[in-house]
């Protein structure tokens, strides 16, 4: 199952979102925009396609899932706009296609741990997908506490006049580092209005972070057996 979050947007949509923003891409690049959003989330659906297949194979063959859902998104205009301001980026195709490496996104949920890594392994070992980058926060929580793999890859487009290699993130995590990863953002998000939240639970939240580790490796050594 995919959640799919925003579909494509054309120009009208395009406009809406950028009366959001405080400053607004050159007019000439808006097309460019379109453009590059189309075959940004065509490389997302390829990536998803690769996934729901790997995914209904094992259920034929072993008799199991590995991806509990799969959620994808694209980066929503004002959000990618913002993020390349605050990072002193170019307002242009050119300088975001560069820098920012998350417009295409999918979210992978799996129900064990070792899945993350089978996951993983499956698909770059794939002679299309090709891994640009990869960050372990399993091995290296963050300092909330946060665990999840990340890793981009790059995959082909075939476009009318050929292909086109395109970026996707993909954030790989059980149901228990999501359910958590969900309750830790709405808390930072929450910071706005209460500055002590975070201290009052981020203590609390980075513990269960460790307790929920301890039970999925438990959990997974019961299933290990049972199949
Ligand atoms: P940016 O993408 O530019 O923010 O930096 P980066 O590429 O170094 O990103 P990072 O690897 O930290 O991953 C960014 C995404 O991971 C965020 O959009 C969140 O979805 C998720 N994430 C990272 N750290 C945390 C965290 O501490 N808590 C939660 N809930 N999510 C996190
Ligand atoms: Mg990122």
């Amino acid at each position: 199952m995919i959640l799919e979050r925003s579909g494509v947007i054309n120009l009208r949509e395009l406009e809406t979102q950028l009366n959001e923003v405080d400053k607004r891409p050159d007019v000439a690049e808006l097309p460019k925009l379109i453009k590059m959003y189309q075959l940004y989330q065509s490389g997302q659906r390829e990536i998803s396609t690769k996934l729901e297949n790997l995914d209904a194979e094992f259920q034929v063959n072993y008799d199991y899932n590995p991806i509990h859902h799969m959620e994808s998104r694209m980066k929503k205009i004002q959000s990618l706009i913002g993020k390349a301001q605050r990072k002193g980026y170019d307002l242009t195709v050119e300088s975001i296609e560069k820098n920012i490496h998350d417009v295409a996104g999918i979210r992978v949920v799996t129900n064990y741990i070792d899945d993350i890594y089978k996951i993983e392994k499956m698909l770059t070992s794939q002679t299309d997908v090709t891994l640009l980058r990869r960050k372990d926060y399993l091995k290296h929580p963050k300092e909330s506490g946060y665990r999840s793999l990340h890793i981009a890859v790059k995959v082909p487009v075939f476009q009318s006049k050929g292909p086109i290699d395109v970026p996707v993130e993909i954030q790989i995590r059980t149901v228990g580092m999501d359910m958590w990863a969900s309750l830790e953002h709405k808390l930072r998000y929450k910071t706005n209005t209460d500055e002590n939240l975070v201290d009052k639970y981020g203590e609390q939240l980075r513990d269960y972070s460790d307790e929920l580790e301890n039970i999925e490796r438990g959990m997974q050594e019961i299933h290990r057996r049972l199949v």
